[in-house]
Order: C-alpha cells, then sequence, then structure tokens
C-alpha cells in the first residue's frame, strides 16, 4: 500500500524527505511526499495515479487550517466512497458553548499560534460540520488534556534539561523548548482546547452510508 504525505511548510517538507531517505528502499518507494495545502488537496494531489485514497490522516494540523470546513470538503474528492478519515484535532471543551464565549486571552493565544477563530468549535459543532460536508459514522473521542498536554509539557523540559546538559544547539532551541513546556503545562489544565481522536466515513454513495450498508 502506497502512502502520501502532504505539509505546507517547506522546511518540514525538506526535513521529513532527509528522514524519509534513511529508510529502506522498500519503504521509500511507497511514500511520496508533498508540499502543499490541507485546503487544495485537489491541485496538491494533482496528477495522481493513485487517487481516490482509501483513507485519510490528519494528525495535529487541521485546527490551523483556513479554514478546517474548507479540508473537510476538499477530503470528500480525494476520498473512495466508503473510505474513512483519521484525524488528531483540538476541539473547545464543553465548558464553551460558542467560541464567542471565548475570553480574550484565548484569542490572543490562537492569534498567536496561527489558529483561525473560525475553527473553534465544541464537539456538536465540529460532529455537525462534518455531517455537513458529506461524512456520516462520526466518533468524536475527547483524551484527557492532563494527560495529553501534560505529557507533552513533561517531554519539553526534559529535551531542555538535555539540551542544557549536553550544551546543544542554540539558546533559540532553548527558549522554544522552555515556551513550549509552559505553554502545553497551561493547557494540561486550562480547560479550553480538548485534544480529541475523530473519525468519519464518506457514504459509500449519495443516500446509502456506510454504517447502513454494514449491516
Ligand atoms: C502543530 S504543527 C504539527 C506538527 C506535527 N505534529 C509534528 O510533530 O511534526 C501543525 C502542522 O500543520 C501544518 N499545516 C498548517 N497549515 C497547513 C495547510 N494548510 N496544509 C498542510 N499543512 C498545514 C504545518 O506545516 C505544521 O506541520
Amino acid at each position: 500500500m502506497s502512502k502520501k504525505g502532504i505539509t505546507y511548510e517547506k522546511g518540514q517538507w525538506l526535513f521529513s524527505m532527509d528522514r524519509l531517505r534513511l529508510q529502506p528502499d522498500h519503504v521509500q518507494s511507497r511514500v511520496r511526499l508533498l508540499q502543499g495545502s490541507a485546503t487544495d488537496l485537489v491541485t496538491a494531489l494533482r496528477p495522481d495515479t493513485d487517487l481516490p485514497f482509501d483513507n485519510v490522516l490528519c494528525l495535529d494540523a487541521a485546527y490551523h487550517f483556513n479554514t478546517r470546513a474548507l479540508f473537510f470538503r476538499q477530503v470528500t474528492h480525494v476520498l473512495k466512497p466508503g473510505g474513512c478519515l483519521g484525524m488528531y484535532d483540538l476541539i473547545l471543551s464543553p465548558s464553551f458553548s460558542t467560541r464567542r464565549s471565548l475570553p480574550w486571552k484565548w484569542r490572543v493565544l490562537a492569534k498567536a499560534l496561527d489558529i483561525p477563530l473560525v475553527n473553534w468549535m465544541n464537539q456538536q459543532q465540529y460532529e455537525a460540520q462534518l455531517t455537513q460536508a458529506g461524512f456520516d459514522d462520526v466518533d468524536i473521542e475527547l483524551l484527557d488534556p492532563a494527560v495529553v498536554f501534560g505529557g507533552l509539557s513533561a517531554h519539553c523540559f526534559k529535551q531542555l534539561s538535555l539540551v542544557n546538559h549536553w550544551h546543544l544547539g542554540h539558546w533559540t532551541h532553548a527558549a522554544y523548548l522552555r515556551v513550549s513546556g509552559y505553554l502545553f503545562g497551561y493547557l494540561a489544565t486550562a480547560e479550553c482546547w480538548m485534544p480529541a481522536i475523530i473519525t468519519a466515513r464518506r457514504p459509500l454513495s449519495a443516500g446509502q452510508s456506510a454504517h447502513a450498508d454494514k449491516k
């Protein structure tokens, strides 16, 4: 089975190509890495003989897309009927009914982290957006922010202590790890963003859901 990966940033794309070159030939021959936007998948993937895909995975990125709704619609053009979209994403905590109820400090943080406000939605709104884009069998599992963000925070501080101990890298790397460690530590208890695993299926055909077909 072949795989294609897309990222927006040239630096990350080049870095991932370097890592792929370290893999054995049989892995390299099955993976293609592209630079392009997830909100314009149809252009980024064309010409592509592998279209449509069996499954699409989007990990830790969709909250940045401008907009996430546009990405969902694009996925329906590149996913096989019956194919699955799987995501790790951030969802607004149930304590916020709408993004309009967000305190100003969260709006500032979203701006600083390049997260469009329109992407801030709670579980119900998120599910509705997937359904509207044409998906069914939507499943959203909220994860414990203390475990996910707390774990990321601990990892950043552990890396920081190694960087300091071995005098590695530039001072900006240490600063980045320190700021990230504090930020994830804050997110672990702030009860605003909930990390979540989401799956949704493209119906086998119009008016016939994959769920119904399995019965
Ligand atoms: C928070 S980072 C996640 C990084 C990833 N978890 C990792 O460990 O490398 C968000 C990622 O979303 C990507 N991204 C943001 N907007 C994008 C877009 N429109 N299309 C494709 N990728 C995008 C960025 O390039 C970045 O790699």
